[in-house]
């Protein structure tokens, strides 16, 4: 394998000393870019872009050649792929966001479902990675990814996406046994998929708990927490002689820093609720931190965008090491101005060297 040209993302990741302040953007792939439209059109649809390694690599590559400051990949896919493979028929309406054939509902239905193979029923994931691996040839670092249990099985019970998870709140409080059973299979397919995304190239990886902070604080610590923690430490730490380090990303889980920077991850991803310094006070001795800037800011002018990177960077502080990545506190938006993510992204290296001297 070729050696990184830049690998700024994981040495933060592991608080180790970096020239400037990583960053990248989730969901940086995405319909804000001409050039991912003009893709997607050409494949037919999202999961056609998903389910062809060519295509997959081909807009996972797009914004590291729109953006040259972008100092990570992430591979181009979807927290749903595994849902789909247990055999729920994933498919998505155009403007309505994901939906399932089939819906979870009783423990029948729970016992029934198989836990894939990320070879023989996620090839076409692996293959992606591989694909991006070779087109990157050290540029970056790649990102692999899942859902959290709980989040995925949020999708899986109310059959898509959902304001208020009536169906999988009401399946944890009537019939606790059944949603542990459901989530203990997603956290052994979780596992066993990242550990594919390792083998096949990638290089970090990221747990997306998109849904966990709709929980109690009670409930969160049993139904997502407990198993993201059983997936960290299922996990390939080391490949290729280098550290893969893991990102916990529960979105609105500010009140429960501490817990989660204890489930073994070697980051937490941060959204914009929480201050980014009182976060590193609470929890940067044990892990390093990755956001957090409201994904709206991009929507201002790049002034405005300059001014608020400085100040999250003010916030976070300094120190050699300090084991910051910058990013977006969740994905950005179709609505953005390709523009003005590049002046976001500039500002994060242009502001951030004074903190690394
Ligand atoms: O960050 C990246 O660039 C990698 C790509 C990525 C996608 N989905 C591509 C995508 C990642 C990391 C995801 C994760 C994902 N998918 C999450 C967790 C992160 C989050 O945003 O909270 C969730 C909840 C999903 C499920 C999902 N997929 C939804 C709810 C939707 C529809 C919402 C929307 O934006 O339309 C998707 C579709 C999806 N996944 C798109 C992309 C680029 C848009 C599809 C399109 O082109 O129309």
């Amino acid at each position: 394998m070729t050696a990184l040209k830049n690998d700024r993302f994981l040495r933060a990741l592991l608080k180790q000393p970096v020239d400037v302040t990583p960053v990248w953007m989730m969901r940086q792939a995405g319909r804000y870019l001409p050039e991912y439209r003009a893709s997607r059109a050409k494949a037919g649809d999202f999961m056609s872009l998903c389910m062809n390694p060519q295509f997959a690599c081909e807009v996972t590559m797009q914004p590291l050649d729109r953006y040259p400051q972008l100092d990570a990949a992430i591979l181009f896919s979807d927290i749903l792929t595994i849902p789909d493979a247990m055999g729920q028929g994933l498919y998505f309406e155009t403007g309505e966001g994901p939906r399932f054939k089939k819906v979870v509902s009783t423990l029948a239905d729970i016992e029934a479902l198989p836990i894939p193979d990320p070879q023989k029923d996620l090839g076409y994931v692996m293959d992606a990675v591989s694909t991006i691996r070779r087109e990157l040839n050290g540029r970056v670092p790649l990102i692999g990814f899942s859902g959290s249990p709980w989040t995925l099985a949020t999708y899986m019970v109310e059959g898509g996406s959902s304001k208020d998870f009536r169906k999988t709140k009401a399946m944890l409080y009537d019939n606790p046994q059944a949603m542990h059973l459901l989530l203990d299979k997603l956290a052994q397919s979780v596992t066993s998929y990242l550990n594919g995304q390792i083998l096949a190239g990638a290089q970090a990886v990221q747990i997306f708990d998109t849904w966990g902070g709709n929980l109690s604080a009670a409930a969160y610590q049993e139904f997502s927490l407990a198993y993201m923690r059983k997936i960290v430490s299922g996990l390939i730490r080391e490949h290729e002689g280098r550290k893969v380090p893991v990102i916990l990303f529960t979105k609105n889980g500010g009140l429960w820093l501490e817990s989660i920077a204890d489930a073994g991850a070697d980051a937490l991803g941060l959204d914009w609720t929480c201050d980014i310094g009182n976060a590193r006070e609470r929890v940067g001795h044990k892990v390093a931190l990755q956001g957090n800037m409201d994904p709206t800011v991009l929507y201002a002018k790049p002034e405005a965008i300059r001014a608020e990177v400085g100040r999250i960077l003010a916030s976070y502080g300094s120190g050699s090491g300090s084991g910051h990545v910058f990013n977006l506190g969740h994905g950005i938006t179709p609505e953005v101005d390709p523009e003005h993510a590049g002046a976001f992204l500039r500002a994060v290296h242009e502001l951030s060297a004074q903190y690394h001297a």
